[in-house]
């Protein structure tokens, strides 16, 4: 699901950077909005995902987040005072967006994933042997 998440977080940049060529600040706005509403709920699935799995690095992983979003709302807000900050904005997702991803986020993959290897075995104590192969066959 993160990685969809990601995904699409992608599909946005690139259409940021589609759209910032034609100068069309209707479309940009749109784009910008749906960006930053998207990038904070992702934010928000990811550190509930992280809390569940008691990520012994989430308080950083979401100041890393906070001060992200407080950029993007900065961005957003020249924007609306009609400045025209949508190259470096895309310039900064592309950047800042990525790197997160591949090295942030990288982080706690182990955690999730021990997490619910544990969670799995628990199960199958209590439901019995074989149940959980099936999650692996
Ligand atoms: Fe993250």
């Amino acid at each position: 699901m993160i990685d969809n998440q990601h995904r699409q977080i992608l599909d946005y940049i690139n259409i940021l950077e589609e759209v910032r060529k034609t100068g069309d600040r209707g479309r940009i706005k749109e784009v910008l909005e749906d960006l930053i509403d998207y990038t904070q709920s992702h934010f928000i699935f990811e550190e509930n995902l992280l809390e569940q799995v008691h990520y012994q690095y989430l308080p950083s992983h979401r100041g890393i987040h906070d001060l992200f979003v407080k950029r993007l709302n900065d961005y957003r807000e020249k924007f609306h005072q009609g400045l025209s900050i949508e190259n470096d904005l895309y310039r900064l997702l592309s950047k800042w967006l990525i790197n997160h991803i591949q090295h942030d986020d990288q982080d706690y993959v182990d955690a999730v994933r021990d997490n619910m290897i544990h969670y799995l075995k628990v199960q199958e104590q209590k439901k019995g042997k074989g149940w959980f192969a099936r999650f692996f066959s």
